[in-house]
């Protein structure tokens, strides 16, 4: 899905401060999330970032945590807070790693083809997140929103893209995938 803002009117180099604030108490002050279940931004590609927030403002994509976070935020904000995720720098990952679930996940990942969305070192592009590097519980509770049908307004593509894979199958590919470098 790709939603396009509206081109014409000023191009705001930096989103408000206390916008920004309000974010990152949940998100993390770099962009990089500390709370579980909350993703990281950082490095997100711009396009998605931009798409989810529109989305998100419009009541299509349901996060009950945002509600009222975006009301009344302008296109040329929404963009400036986009640009401004997309060009902070991802934290390290986590170095501690089970080696079984971690090399199982990687295979599943291969065989499924993530890759050919995501990329293949799974940093994404336009409107395809990064997962390389993003929490794991986070990675994981997506996945299952995604398969349970319960991931409202979000791409369907991705409901089908896991399709027959087990919830064991998503624990070990959010393990693999967390503990990629996001580089
Ligand atoms: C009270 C906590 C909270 C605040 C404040 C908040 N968010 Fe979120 N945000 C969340 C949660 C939780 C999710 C993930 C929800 C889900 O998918 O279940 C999320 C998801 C997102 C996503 C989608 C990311 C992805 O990988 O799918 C974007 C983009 C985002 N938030 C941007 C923002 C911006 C920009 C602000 C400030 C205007 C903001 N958020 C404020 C909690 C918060
Ligand atoms: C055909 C393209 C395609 C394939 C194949 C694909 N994805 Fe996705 N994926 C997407 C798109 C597009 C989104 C963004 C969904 C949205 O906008 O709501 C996404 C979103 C996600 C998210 C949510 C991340 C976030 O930050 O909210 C996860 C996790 C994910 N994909 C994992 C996977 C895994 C694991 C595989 C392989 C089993 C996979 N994807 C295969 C296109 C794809």
């Amino acid at each position: 899905m790709v939603l396009a803002l509206t081109a014409t009117g000023p191009v705001l180099a930096q989103p408000a401060a206390q916008r920004l604030a309000l974010c990152g108490a949940c998100h993390g002050a770099d962009g990089n999330s500390q709370l579980p279940q909350i993703p990281s931004l950082a490095g997100q590609p711009r396009v998605f970032i931009e798409n989810q927030l529109v989305l998100i403002r419009e009541g299509m994509r349901d996060i009950p945590q945002m509600k009222g976070t975006l009301e009344g935020v302008s296109d040329e904000e929404i963009g400036a807070l986009a640009r401004h995720y997309a060009a902070q720098a991802p934290g390290r990952p986590p170095a501690a790693r089970d080696a079984a679930l971690f090399a199982r996940g990687e295979s599943l990942s291969q065989e499924t083809r993530c890759g050919i969305c995501h990329l293949p070192n799974y940093v994404g592009r336009e409107q395809m997140p990064r997962l390389a590097g993003q929490r794991e519980d986070y990675l994981l509770h997506s996945m299952r929103m995604f398969k349970g049908n319960q991931a409202v307004g979000r791409d369907p593509i991705m409901g089908a893209s896991l399709q027959g894979l087990t919830d064991d199958d998503l624990k070990a590919i959010s393990h693999y995938l967390s503990r990629l470098a996001p580089m």
